[in-house]
């Protein structure tokens, strides 16, 4: 009889770290389990296509700080509304069968899907088709239910609160204000946490939508007390008081179609056209899902990576590798699916950031 072997996929936006689980779960499925890695290429795209590789232990080696993932990803793959082409027609077909086809073909033990809320979705409707799922929460978005982080949100922090620190001190010598757009999609975590970090003088995020007259005293007021500058972190997310979010653009074949961005300018313009202070805007975008995970997520990332293959060899299917209170721990992926971890109205660091006098949009007390 042959080895056993596990498949593994990323899947969605990527994020630092993804390699990390990668390295992960391919060394330890080979030291102590003795079994072989399937690795399928851009995420579901991958299983629907039939593309996959067999992850060599020298394959695996050497990519623990590399940003990115070696298997490729797609946030759009979905083998239950597959975009085909069919009669000169764009169609979404279910191709779900093909895949649990190839799955039963390759003797898979389990298939360990690592991504964000949509691949948790999709990898969910797969475990209801009979595949054995292990999920491994990715985002830098922290969005994921039933764990207190993800992979890739501590990396994405340290790039936004490095972009916060550079920008003070160009703020300080014009006297402007600078704001500063953060990803995150409807979550305010990264933009809560990096302004927090970074000395954030205004943080805006989707959970607080913000009034503007609140942020333009706030502003005047800095002026009047000597500050001659401000620092408005904003989370893509953030919306107006009765207002609507800002799209970039509608990615049509994509499970989440909406691209959020540019919520910034409107607010510098505001804020330009009622106090006289010059504004300027720096969107950073992809470059927090770039670069080399942080110490943090490596060791993270390869704690999930064990923890999944554990629960491969101990038949635990059909649930997420969380981190709770410090703990690995399995939670089922039916408490996960097509569900959004946002910032609580209570939350801790939200108080933290009023305490030492932000100003999140709303009246400070
Ligand atoms: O979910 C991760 C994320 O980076 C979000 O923060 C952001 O809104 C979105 O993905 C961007 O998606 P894309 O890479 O398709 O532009």
């Amino acid at each position: 009889m042959g080895k056993k072997r596990v498949g593994i996929l990323t899947g969605g936006g990527d994020c630092p770290g993804l390699n990390a689980v990668i390295r992960g779960v391919t060394k330890t499925a080979i030291n102590h389990y003795g079994m072989e890695v399937i690795g399928f290429h851009d995420g579901f795209q991958g299983l629907i296509e039939g593309r996959f590789t067999i992850i060599s232990y020298e394959m695996a080696s050497g990519i623990l700080t590399q940003g990115g993932t070696i298997l490729g990803t797609s946030n759009k793959a979905n083998p239950f509304a597959h975009i085909q082409t069919i009669n000169d027609k764009v169609q979404k077909v279910d191709v779900s069968d093909n895949c649990m086809e190839l799955y039963e073909d390759l003797a898979l033990e389990a298939l360990i899907c690592v991504g964000g809320d949509g691949t948790m979705s999709i990898a969910g409707g797969l475990a209801k088709k009979g595949a054995n799922i292990v999920g491994v929460p990715k985002t830098i978005d922290k969005d994921i239910m039933e764990t207190d982080i993800t992979f890739g949100f501590d990396s994405a922090r340290n790039t936004a609160s490095l972009a916060i620190d550079q920008l003070h001190t160009t703020a300080q010598s014009h006297h402007r204000v600078m704001l500063v757009e953060v990803m995150g999609r409807n979550a305010g975590w990264l933009a809560l946490e990096s302004g927090i970090a970074g000395g954030g003088d205004v943080i805006l995020i989707p959970e607080i939508p913000y009034d503007i007259n609140e942020v333009i005293a706030f502003v005047r007021k800095r002026t009047r007390f000597g500050k001659r500058f401000s620092i408005v972190v904003v989370a893509e997310g953030a919306r107006p008081l009765g207002g609507e979010q800002v799209y970039q653009k509608i990615v049509q074949d994509s499970p989440d179609p909406v691209r959020l961005g540019g919520i910034s300018h409107i607010i510098a313009n505001q804020i330009e056209d009622e106090t006289d202070i010059e504004c300027r805007v720096t969107i950073i975008g992809h470059l927090q899902r770039g670069g080399t995970p942080t110490p943090f997520d490596r060791l993270l990332a390869t704690q999930f990576a064990v923890k999944a293959m554990e629960m491969v060899a101990g038949k635990q299917f059909n649930q997420m590798v969380a981190y709770k209170g410090a703990e690995m721990v399995p939670v089922p992926l039916e408490k996960v699916m097509n569900k959004q971890r946002l910032v609580p109205k209570n939350s801790p660091l939200i108080q933290v950031a009023k305490a030492v006098g932000t100003n999140l949009g709303a009246p400070m007390h």
